[in-house]
């Protein structure tokens, strides 16, 4: 068994994610210390079980986006305050973003923060949601409204939980691994699966490092971001959030060509990446209503000068603040979303 160590460097805040088949193995050595118990939050679906060497309570959350909200954190503290949790034990999050970003929450919460250690087991857990400290749940107004930046003590992302992942949730994945695809231009898809889980948590480590709580860089992150996360809630969550973030990648394409930014044959690319390279839709099958989109869009919680994109241009992906309506427009255009 072999396993990759990489370092979240965030000075005394630092941790280490680590990547590979049994590498949950390490989980007791990322446990501080200090901790007597833990509380396992996972979902029954899950079924990937940590052994801990400590005292342990484990409380499963439902599945699905419309129980990642307040009511799941309010029923988890009830749970932590039974078991009898303290500010020096730790909570352990098993499963993917959905249950790291609530697990981290709660821990973030909990007597003002409490330790938690992220277990992911979905491929966007592992290049994505369980690496960087962000935290939180929806509430109507939009998703993830409300969280904290809350880095974990440790990450594991053992690839055996893969084997069982559903093709979909890979493709998923696939949405995310995409993404860092365009950030670096890296080869991703040539590299066997540990060493290309474990060079998108370089990346993302490298990118949060310098960029702690997003006041710049991080933000290039969101890249496809901003219609991925209209489509999920208009659709009601129908979307995945990775087969959103593929489109979105797209739609982006598009605005950026219509600002002038790219040329067509930069547009082609990201079609050819995104459909032929990683196998993602590059358009979903579900109708939408442009208008709905567009004010979801201006909805976002990035948006804070007018409409906000993360965009490819003459000097690379960069946050673009005050974005024109008029390209939207241009841009479902040129993408035929299939309209209602
Ligand atoms: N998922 C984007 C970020 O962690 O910043």
């Amino acid at each position: 068994m072999s396993t990759r160590r990489i370092n979240v460097a965030l000075g005394e805040r630092s941790y280490p994610v680590v990547v590979g088949f049994g590498a949950i193995i390490e989980i007791n050595s990322l446990i501080p210390k200090s901790a007597k118990r833990a509380v396992v939050i996972t979902q029954k679906e899950v079924n990937f079980m940590p052994k801990l060497e400590i005292d342990s309570t484990t409380v499963n959350i439902g599945n699905g986006e419309q129980h990642k909200n307040l009511q799941t954190i309010e029923n988890l503290v009830d749970k932590f305050a039974e078991f009898g949790l303290t500010r020096n034990d730790v909570v352990i999050g098993v499963g993917g973003g959905m249950v790291t970003d609530v697990a981290g929450f709660a821990a973030a919460s909990w007597h003002r923060g409490t330790a938690v250690v992220h277990v992911a087991t979905s491929l966007v857990g592992m290049v994505d949601a369980a690496i960087g400290g962000k935290t939180g749940v929806n509430i109507k107004q939009g998703k993830n409204l409300v969280g904290a930046f809350w880095q974990p003590s440790g990450v594991i992302c053992d690839l055996d939980a893969l084997k069982t992942l559903p093709d979909r949730e890979m493709r998923c994945g696939l949405g995310e691994v995409a993404k860092y695809h365009f950030l670096t231009g890296d080869d991703l898809l040539s590299l066997e699966m540990t060493d290309r889980i474990a060079r998108c948590v370089e990346i993302k480590a490298e990118i949060v490092s310098g960029d702690e709580r997003e006041s710049g860089r991080r933000a290039l992150l969101n890249y496809g971001h901003t219609l991925a996360h209209a489509l999920e809630r208009s659709s009601n969550f129908a979307l995945a959030h990775g087969e959103a973030v593929a489109v979105g990648i797209i739609f982006a394409a598009h605005v950026a060509h219509a600002m002038g930014r790219i040329d067509q044959s930069r547009v082609d690319q990201h079609y050819k990446i995104i459909g032929q390279t990683y196998g993602l839709k590059t358009k979903p099958d579900e109708k939408f209503n442009r208008k709905d989109l567009v004010a979801l869009m201006r909805s976002d919680k990035k948006a804070v000068s007018g409409l906000t994109f993360v965009l490819d241009g003459p000097s690379g992906i960069e946050v673009v603040n005050g974005i024109d309506e008029k390209h939207l427009d241009q841009a479902f255009d040129a993408m035929q979303l299939n309209e209602k």
